[in-house]
């Protein structure tokens, strides 16, 4: 139907990869948009949902029970850039250049990214005269990565996109997704259509969160509403096999507090690693199939969120200054979820130009450029961009020279 908004919320009650009844892990409340950083005075979104993730035990892919509609969440004011940190380029660069490889013996390959957002990974493709495509449906992001020399198409990976490129451009020997898939509800045509476009033995690559480490790491915050799904080795093996693919590879990678680089191809045109074994038996030997780890893993996160209340509650009753780091999505999952605002953190320091002067979602945390002056100040500071702490510690190490501690809260609240 045309003319009509879209709907709020969407609600999975069946696993869209293999029907079951997912059990949900807990409800980490009625949550706001996780990067809708406001004006100061400026009103609210109005959607809401509750975050309730759960997991298929029957074939370890996590998702969550209810979602805002794709169209609000990567709105045009969606902000996230992959060039703004030091450890997300070099990582891409790594991931370039296994890309690369993969395309070394043919002879005029074409390398297709999906979600190439400001062409940070694409860039390498440009740079060495390599046939290539970065595809993305953000506008302002897009115009980054043309502006650096990589050939766009501003749209979303869809059937009709999926068309035009064939059309246009052939079959790709390669095609990239680094934290892409997860944001993509409709997963077997997405996937159908990637093997449509993908040449007889290309390969088809994605990075996403790693559900076994996020489980292993009380992560929590990781849950929130771009993460549609969240993947094991177990769920992609079986998304694979679902849909006309194999997964032949699996490689651990640090991002995102811990991913998994996939890589897939047409059955039978690749021989698999080891590695895709013994991914699925660690995982499974660990619990991911298991209720009663999900039950802990759930405990752990209520814990941590009362003490990490308590903690800081206590700091200021003593007259500490305390403020957060990092104006991430995951920190709006955490501070909605522990009820934590303007009380307990002063502000929360961020080095994105497009997010400093905003303020947070939850209860308007205003949200300050990380000035040396001004983080000294503080006694404490809540590590809420801990995906980034080794780079983000040498960027803030006269803060700690200065005496300040650093809190982080998975599993239980750490002050060091
Ligand atoms: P990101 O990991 O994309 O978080 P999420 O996916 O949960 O939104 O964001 C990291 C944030 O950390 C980003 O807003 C930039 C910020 N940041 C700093 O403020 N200082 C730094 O030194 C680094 C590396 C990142």
């Amino acid at each position: 139907m045309t003319g009509l908004p879209p709907a709020p919320n969407e609600c999975t009650i069946r696993c869209p990869l293999c029907g079951s009844a997912p059990l949900p892990i807990m409800s980490l409340g009625t949550q706001p948009l996780a990067q809708d950083f406001l004006l100061p005075d400026q009103a609210p979104s109005s959607v809401q949902y509750e975050l309730l993730p759960q997991i298929c035990l029957d074939c370890g892919l996590a998702q969550l029970r209810y979602r805002p509609a794709s169209a609000t969440v990567f709105s045009e004011k969606y902000p996230y850039r992959s060039g703004v940190s030091k450890t997300m380029r070099d990582h891409l660069q790594c991931l370039a250049e296994y890309c690369l490889d993969l395309v070394a013996d043919k002879p005029d390959p074409l390398l297709v990214e999906i979600g190439c957002n400001d062409g940070t990974l694409s860039r390498h493709f440009a740079e060495r005269h390599l046939r290539h495509l970065g595809i993305d449906p953000a506008r302002r992001a897009v115009a980054q990565a043309a502006a650096s020399g990589v050939t766009v198409l501003n749209a979303e990976f869809n059937p009709e996109t999926g068309r035009s490129v064939l059309a246009k451009y052939g079959k790709a020997d390669l095609i990239v997704a680094a934290n892409v898939i997860a944001h993509i509800s409709d997963l077997r045509r997405t996937i159908e259509q990637i093997c449509a476009c993908l040449t007889a033995d290309g390969s088809f690559v994605f990075e996403a969160i790693s559900l076994f480490e996020l489980m292993q790491r009380r992560a929590f915050d990781l849950f929130y509403d771009e993460h549609v799904y969240t993947f094991s080795a177990t769920a992609v093996d079986r998304l694979a096999r679902s849909y006309g693919l194999e997964l032949v590879d699996c490689q651990p990678v640090s991002t995102q507090g811990g991913s998994l680089r996939y890589s897939l191809a047409k059955p039978g045109a690749k021989s698999p690693s080891p590695r895709v074994r013994e991914a699925i038996r660690t995982e499974q030997a660990h619990g991911l199939l298991d209720p009663d780890a999900w039950n802990d893993f759930a405990a752990a996160a209520t814990h941590s969120a009362q003490s990490l209340r308590q903690t800081l509650d206590r700091l200021r009753r003593a007259g500490s200054a305390v403020a957060g780091y990092g104006a991430t999505a995951k920190s709006s999952v955490a501070l909605t979820f522990a009820g934590l605002g303007r009380k307990q953190l002063d502000c929360i320091f961020d080095t994105t130009p497009e997010k400093v002067g905003l303020t947070s979602p939850c209860d308007r945390i205003p949200i300050r450029f990380p000035a040396p002056d001004l983080v000294d100040r503080y006694d404490y500071l809540v590590m809420f961009a801990w995906n980034f702490l080794p780079e983000i510690e040498v960027r803030e190490r006269a803060f700690r020279t200065m005496g300040g501690k650093w809190i982080t809260y998975h599993g239980s609240v750490c002050i060091a």
